[in-house]
């Protein structure tokens, strides 16, 4: 499974792609607005900034929500870097926009997923990453791995290429559980990648470790 983080903070996608692990980057217009980010050169400026960073897919959200905004933005975004992946929101006009990108050799990623039904259209599409909200799922009282589950299944036994992004990971073992489940990526906040580090087994285990390492000195 892939690691991608899940935020626009320049720090934190450093400190995760310091620690090896980091596979890529997912932003969305919440996340950039977080950072203080406004006005299209700003943007355009942050994602290459990011990119620069990390070796791997980033994904960067379009603001439009016409077949004809979507691709006229997406066109944009996708030449800032060669590893951005336009991220089109699951509406209609975004499925006509992700069959456009991908007849024309360009990246993408369907967000704001949240059944199996929209998923299958995301892959009929030829969209290239595939991104169920699993945490505002679980918000609603529902089990977003079950989705994930779904989704896999589906994607394995009709033969779909579209990669399964696990999104809105709230925990560590939200990470866990896709795994199980099959994702193909994570993306996941700092806090949940370096949650997967804890265990209170080794913090005592390497206090003993090291106090009878200072015995042996
Ligand atoms: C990533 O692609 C999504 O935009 C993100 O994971 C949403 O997370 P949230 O539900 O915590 O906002």
């Amino acid at each position: 499974m892939k690691f991608f983080i899940d935020t626009a903070n320049l720090a934190q996608i450093q400190e995760a792609n310091d620690l090896g692990i980091l596979d890529g980057v997912t932003t969305n217009p919440t996340l950039m607005a977080k950072e203080g980010i406004r006005g299209t050169e700003a943007i355009m400026a942050h994602y290459k900034t990011i990119c620069e960073i990390v070796d791997g897919p980033v994904s960067a959200e379009v603001l439009g929500t016409t077949f004809a905004e979507i691709v006229e933005e997406g066109k944009k975004l996708a030449a800032i870097h060669e590893n951005i992946v336009v991220k089109v929101p699951m509406i209609k006009d975004g499925i006509k926009a992700i069959k456009w990108f991908t007849d024309n050799g360009i990246k993408t990623n369907c967000t704001l997923v949240f059944s199996a039904g929209q998923a299958i259209l995301a892959a009929k599409a030829g969209a290239t990453f595939v991104s169920p909200f699993i945490g505002r799922i679980d918000d609603g009282n529902w089990d977003g791995v079950q989705l994930i589950e779904q989704i896999v299944n589906i994607y394995n036994s009709q033969g779909f290429m579209t990669e399964v992004l696990a999104a809105s990971i709230r925990t560590p073992l939200h990470i866990v559980r896709c795994a199980e489940a099959g994702a193909d990526v994570c993306t996941c906040p700092l806090s949940s990648i370096l949650g997967l580090l804890k265990h209170p087994l080794t913090d005592l285990g390497l206090e003993q470790f090291l106090k009878d390492a200072k015995a042996m000195q």
